[in-house]
């Protein structure tokens, strides 16, 4: 059985990636991906505040007491404080990870907006990361912001990235946006070579003891794929890049139906923060049973065959099955 895929411009073995979790956090973890049968990771993110951070408190180091006289030079931090910043850290982890596996290593990074905190990128490049995902994440929660602005402020983050790393820039997308396929296309003209679809990593409770909201890491089921499956469908042989789906890839199943809906790869997080780095292999096991039942060869010959390529109105397409679904509903 022929599992192979190309996503991002790699040639992977199976279309099975480990999305950006703890469970990228360290090398250890990333080696028992590998061994399990993982095509490629997605590194754990660093975060936008954390680069400022680092950027604010080198601003801090060197200009306070500066005033003071020639000695001032002696309230430097030393090298110890510098490399022991998060930022640091990071490049450091791609550089261990990159001598230890032969796996595309995907570094990432998450922030909310275009600023000096992107030219990070150039380092995470040099460290040696085969490719980088931007996972903007901005709450907009003033009334008074039109949606343009805030598309604006994501696409002029994807094409300042571009202009500073040479590698490939895949993006992960929410599905909020009013037009998700214009969204999509936008990324792409700004550079981006592939797009996750889509990103949802919390969800908002309450706590009744503390009256507090608060976020949760989101933990999914295959009963969340559903807007990944039906925006590869719609995205599918649209734009030339990479499509990824992403949220609710639980099961062998999941990644065909992905897959066949025109995903080029699928990215887990959750399946294997519960169940663990040894799912992956039934994963696998559990496609290739699929296929050979089904009398299917390979992935390539999957790919796109429910996706609305061919489709001459998808939106009318959508609306009919809309209407259908929710008329044809027996109690
Ligand atoms: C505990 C946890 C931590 C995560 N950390 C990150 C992160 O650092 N960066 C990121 O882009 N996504 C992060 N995610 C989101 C996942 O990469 C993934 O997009 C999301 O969980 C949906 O995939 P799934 O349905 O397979 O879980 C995290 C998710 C979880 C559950």
């Amino acid at each position: 059985m022929d599992l192979t895929t190309t996503w991002l411009g790699f040639a992977l073995k199976n279309p099975l990636i480990a999305s950006a979790s703890p469970l990228t956090a360290s090398l250890d973890r990333i080696q028992k991906l590998e061994d399990n049968g993982i095509a490629a990771v997605i590194m754990h993110s660093l975060f936008e505040e954390d680069i400022n951070h680092e950027i604010h408190q080198i601003d801090h180091f060197l200009h306070i007491n500066s005033h003071s006289n020639a000695e001032a030079t002696s309230y430097l931090p030393s090298e110890v404080d510098f490399n022991n910043l998060q930022a640091d850290h990071y490049l450091e982890e791609i550089r261990r990870v990159k001598q230890s596996v032969s796996i595309p290593v995907i570094a990432s990074l998450n922030g909310v907006s275009a600023g000096g905190w992107i030219k990070y990128a150039k380092k995470i490049e040099q460290a040696g990361a085969d490719a980088l995902e931007l996972n903007i994440t901005y709450i907009p929660t003033a009334i008074d912001m039109e949606g343009s602005i805030v598309e604006k402020m994501y696409v002029d983050t994807v094409a300042m990235l571009a202009q500073e790393i040479s590698i490939p820039i895949n993006v992960k997308m929410n599905a909020y946006f009013s037009s998700p396929a214009n969204m999509a296309k936008r990324f792409v003209e700004a550079g981006a070579k592939g797009l996750t679809l889509f990103d949802n990593p919390t969800r908002v409770e309450v706590d009744l003891e503390l009256l507090s909201p608060l976020q949760r890491a989101n933990i999914t089921t295959s009963y969340n794929l559903s807007e990944t499956l039906r925006w590869c469908a719609i995205l599918y042989g649209k734009l030339s890049c990479s499509l990824c789906a992403n949220t609710g890839i639980h099961s062998g199943e999941d990644v065909l139906k992905a897959i066949m809906s025109g995903a080029d790869a699928t990215a887990l997080a959750s399946v294997l923060l519960t169940k663990g780095e040894g799912e992956i292999k039934q994963i696998l096991s559990d496609m290739e049973e699929w296929m050979e039942k089904h009398e299917y060869e390979s992935i390539s010959q999957m790919k796109g065959s429910i996706s609305l390529a061919h489709t001459d109105n998808p939106s009318a397409y959508e609306r009919n099955s809309y209407m259908y679904a929710l008329q044809h509903y027996r109690v």
